[in-house]
């Protein structure tokens, strides 16, 4: 959700705050605003629309600048996303300034207590009551540090507050409780941002703040307390994405790109880790294997995206290691009582590692005892450092909206942990899954074929611009893929999507077929479980038949599929399981097509925005 920065050191603390507000920009895109401390006061500048809107603003009419400041880029909870809502809120006086992302959920009450007392707010949001409490608690204290502490304790829900005051220019703090906010360490100057991308042009330093701590940022050094004001421990780190990989380098969008960087993003997570015997290598799995043998089910949870590869984990798990496993939309978990304990593996899975049902669906599942292992692409978020282990990806960083190279590298990394199971458990494999750890090592190679072949994709996705409705079918792994192409399209086309298991078709959407509705069809390999494979021909003639237009994605060389293809789009062999990872990559570059020529946002589709910290 919304992104925040905060700077204080020795350059334009304008010019560093916009600056991390163009990288954190897909994290929320209604309006913008900045506040930074020049000449004794506080100046501020916010509006509407995207960050372009306020940069004009800008130009327009500039802001002095001095050495610390605070930003903000929003994805509207409370209020409509006008100038009068955006961030920062000052309180009345104009000497403090605050930008927050989450919901404060009893601001209701405390906007009562503080009109009471006289204060007069001007908003809509929720963040507002934040400035007034503040300012409130500083004159009486003094120290905006203890002022923050003292606010966060009277607050509920989930919050990251970034805050400046005119009455103290040598310090930024901040304060989170379940929203991610991670602190930059410099020389002589320091950051804090909803994440590393803000600020690695400038330090690959960080510091992970822990759940309800308040941060007191000066030039010279940070300190980090709990909301008594207790010292807390924190975990520095380095940052190892390099500061050009978040940027477009060359494509329009960065949907373009990182689909592109896919082929080495699969290949950088599979890196070192299966050794040249075809022995799996996850040193980074904590959890010890004398508890890997005892489970007795594996649980995955996640949203979205992260969803459909946990989806195809399922099968995965099930087949390689024969441990019963479900996935479950984490949403749907976490207030469900399920019955799990020490013998249940939980597998959460986040590109962002702080997706709030995610998060809630892990600490649920910790508190019944399982073990949770952690799918995350970002170091030093919140889900990984909840969980008893985790397995990064290495997709580095994602900045489009929609995921792309997460995914992929999502599915590599449940790939890995359904065969470390087998490993560990000692499971029977024959040929097939040595054969199938083979292939998995050539899957950044088989994506990179793919992506030389997607012109004909592109070319149909523009002839179906002006379509309303596209339908996916697939089966066994290429249901998730369905599910996984709809989702694309309806949040970059803003296309009516859905994406059906084949089987049901019977059962009620193929009264949906009509002349000329575009099916696409993910078809599993004809080699080895044939049966699958005869199952959707049968399918796509069905609804052939009724007048679809179908666009069948189908193994090299499958010629049973050819005479009732309508556009036949061809991908690699490989063995099913490991088919996704393929499969998906066309109906990427379809959805990005679609969109473009739709005249869509392709990086900062409507309404959404990355990382939902909010429920
Ligand atoms: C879709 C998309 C979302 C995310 C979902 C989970 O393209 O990006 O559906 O997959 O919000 O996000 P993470 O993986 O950060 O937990």
């Amino acid at each position: 959700m919304c992104g925040i920065v905060g700077y204080v050191g020795g350059q334009s603390a304008l010019d560093v705050v916009i600056a991390g507000l163009r990288r954190l920009e897909y994290r929320g895109y209604d309006s913008a605003g900045v506040a930074v401390l020049a000449d004794g006061g506080l100046a501020a500048a916010k509006k509407a629309g995207k960050l372009a809107n306020l940069e004009k603003e800008l130009s327009d009419r500039p802001l002095p600048s001095g050495p610390a400041g605070v930003g903000h880029t929003r994805w509207a909870t409370h209020g409509g996303p006008t100038d009068a809502n955006a961030h920062p809120h000052l309180d009345n006086a104009g000497r403090v300034a605050v930008v927050h992302n989450g919901i404060i959920e009893n601001f209701a009450q405390l906007r009562e207590e503080l009109a009471e007392r006289g204060h007069e707010l001007l908003s809509e949001t929720d963040t507002e009551v934040v400035s007034h409490l503040l300012a409130e608690c500083f004159s009486a204290s003094g120290d905006l540090a203890e002022a923050m502490r003292q606010v966060c304790r009277r607050l509920e829900g989930a919050f990251t507050l970034v805050a400046v005051s005119a009455d103290d220019p040598d310090v930024v703090v901040g304060a989170r409780r379940n929203s991610p906010l991670v602190v930059g360490v410099g020389d002589g100057e320091n950051f804090l941002a909803s994440d590393v991308a803000a600020f690695i042009a400038h330090t690959r330093e960080a510091i992970e703040l822990g759940q309800d701590q308040v941060v007191e940022l000066r030039r010279e050094g940070v300190t980090v307390t709990d909301f008594d004001g207790a010292t807390a421990d924190v975990r520095r780190y380095h940052v190892d994405w390099d500061a050009s990989a978040a940027e477009k380098g060359g494509y329009d969008y960065f949907m373009l790109k990182e689909i592109a960087e896919q082929p080495k993003a699969v290949a950088d997570t599979l890196l070192g880790r299966i050794d040249a015997a075809g022995e799996l290598r996850l040193d980074e799995v904590r959890i010890p294997d004398s508890v890997l043998r005892e489970i007795e089910k594996v649980v995955i949870v996640a949203c979205g995206t992260a969803f459909h590869a946990g989806m195809i984990a399922k099968y995965a798990i099930e087949h390689w290691t024969r441990i019963p496993c479900e996935t479950e939309l984490a949403s749907e978990f976490r207030y469900r009582d399920p019955i799990m304990d020490s013998r249940t593996l939980v597998i959460a899975i986040s590109q962002s590692g702080e997706t709030m049902d995610t998060l809630m669906a892990l600490r649920h599942a910790r508190e019944q005892g399982a073990k949770v292992l952690a799918i995350c692409n970002t170091n030093g978020s919140t889900i990984p450092r909840e969980s008893d282990a985790v397995l990064y990806t290495h997709a580095g960083p994602e900045v489009a909206v929609a995921s792309t190279k997460a995914f992929l590298t999502q599915l590599v990394a449940c790939y890995l942990v359904a065969l470390y199971l087998g490993q560990v458990r000692g499971t029977k494999w024959g040929d097939e899954v040595l054969a199938v750890i083979k292939e998995l090592s050539a899957m950044g190679t088989h994506v990179e074929e793919v992506l030389t072949t997607m012109e004909p994709v592109r070319e149909l996705a523009r002839g179906l611009a002006d379509k309303n409705t596209v339908l996916f079918l697939g089966r066994h792994v290429g249901y998730p893929v369905a599910m996984e192409g709809a989702l694309k399209l309806k949040e970059l086309a803003y296309m009516h999507a859905e994406g059906f298991a084949a089987g049901e078709l019977k059962h009620g959407p193929i009264a949906l077929i009509e002349e000329d509705l575009p099916v696409v069809v993910v078809v599993p390999s004809p080699r080895g479980r044939s049966v699958l494979h005869d199952k959707i021909v049968s399918n796509i003639q069905e609804i052939r038949a009724r007048g679809a237009r179908t666009i069948v994605i189908a193994e090299e060389g499958d010629a049973t599929v050819r005479p009732y293809a309508d556009h036949l789009i061809e991908i690699p062999q490989t063995p099913t399981l490991l088919q996704p990872l393929v499969a998906t990559v066309p109906l990427q570059v379809f959805a990005c097509e679609l969109a473009t020529a739709r005249g869509n946002e392709v990086d900062q589709p409507r309404n959404l925005a990355k990382s939902v910290t909010v429920e």
